[in-house]
């Protein structure tokens, strides 16, 4: 068995060596993403595993697929960027890793929300210029606020758990209600009651066609003046033009942003300068003391990497052995 393993970053290699000598199996490692360019790479293996966050194009996809390659795993959760047409009309068996780090995610959301809320950021800059003041930068206490958790995945609720500790009172929105939080009574029937009645909004659903650009204008009207917006999810969950709207005009207090519905061939790179990136949208959000952007970090632990690698070659294996894996993603 052959597995040749795309868009391998530096921190990713030792955990992929580590497992093809554990496994005794050969896993060629490439730098560059699989696209048109590089996907003649994969002629003659079993099986690829990929991570990226550009398309996977249904040319692409067709020319894997005439190597005799209908086995691919992502590394990452999200399959948002996978022509579903071109992986069905192939017939490939698509794996992804749902639940790499669920805390990974998590903890950076809650992180970034807790520099909100305590204004770190506006006290950092104060402290550098020698301002040792108070005010006027009092803060607020997630002990006394009502958390809106949106989408009760693994992720949603690994932060669920993290804001209970805190104290807050958590309430939840999803479609598919899980059981244990039915029996708690977190769910609220609608996203206008969402809006309604939370004072932070923790986004964690996947992007689909149906929810995107969920929070605009629209949405920002219902909710609370002053509620906090919090999105380590997909990008597109957000009107990025009524978000700053919502800013300027105070409905929003403050949002933690770590994805942007433009940071393909942003984030994840060194521009050099501030004034150097060239997105002057997301310059202005990040101009902000009350926006915090983190560009798509919160899955980079090393635990979450490593198990991104291991998992994602333990389905590709399982896949060519059996055609079948554990992470089967339904299209
Ligand atoms: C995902 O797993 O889908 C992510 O968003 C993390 C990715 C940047 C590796």
């Amino acid at each position: 068995m052959k597995i040749i393993a795309y868009g391998i970053r530096d921190d990713e290699k030792p955990y992929l060596d580590q497992w093809s000598k554990d496994q005794g199996i050969e896993v060629k490692a490439v730098s560059e993403l699989l696209d048109e360019d590089t996907v003649s790479l994969a002629e003659g293996y079993d099986g690829a595993v990929v991570y990226q966050q550009k398309p996977y194009t249904a040319s692409v996809l067709d020319k894997l697929a005439s190597y005799g390659i209908k086995s691919l795993s992502l590394r990452n959760v999200g399959v948002d960027n996978v022509d579903a047409d071109a992986i069905k009309r192939n017939g490939f068996t698509v794996t992804n890793v749902p639940a790499y780090s669920p805390e990974a995610i998590a903890e950076l959301t809650v992180t970034q929300l807790m520099r909100l809320l305590r204004r770190t950021p506006v006290f950092d800059k104060k402290q550098a210029a020698g301002n040792l003041m108070w005010a006027p930068d009092i803060a607020d206490e997630l002990g006394h606020m009502t958390v809106g958790i949106v989408a009760t995945g693994r992720i949603g609720r690994a932060a669920m758990r993290i804001y209970k500790g805190f104290g807050a009172k958590v309430i939840a929105y999803d479609v598919f209600h899980n059981p244990e939080l039915e029996k708690e009574g977190i769910y609220v029937d609608s996203m206008d009651e969402l809006y309604a009645k939370a004072d932070v909004i923790s986004l964690h659903a996947p992007a689909t066609k149906e929810n995107e650009h969920l929070l605009n204008d629209d949405a920002f009207s219902k909710m609370k003046d002053g509620v906090w917006i919090l999105n380590p999810a997909r990008g597109a969950l957000i009107d990025t033009d009524a978000l700053i709207r919502a800013l300027d005009n105070g409905k929003v207090a403050g949002a933690a942003l770590d994805v942007y519905e433009d940071e393909v061939g942003i984030f994840n790179t060194d521009f050099g300068s501030f004034d150097a990136i060239p997105d002057e949208r997301l310059k202005n959000l990040m101009k902000r003391d009350n926006v915090l952007v983190t560009p798509h970090v919160a899955f980079y632990t090393r635990t979450a990497v490593k198990n991104m690698v291991q998992f994602a070659l333990n389905n590709n294996k399982q896949l060519i052995e059996t055609g079948t894996a554990e992470n089967v993603v339904k299209f």
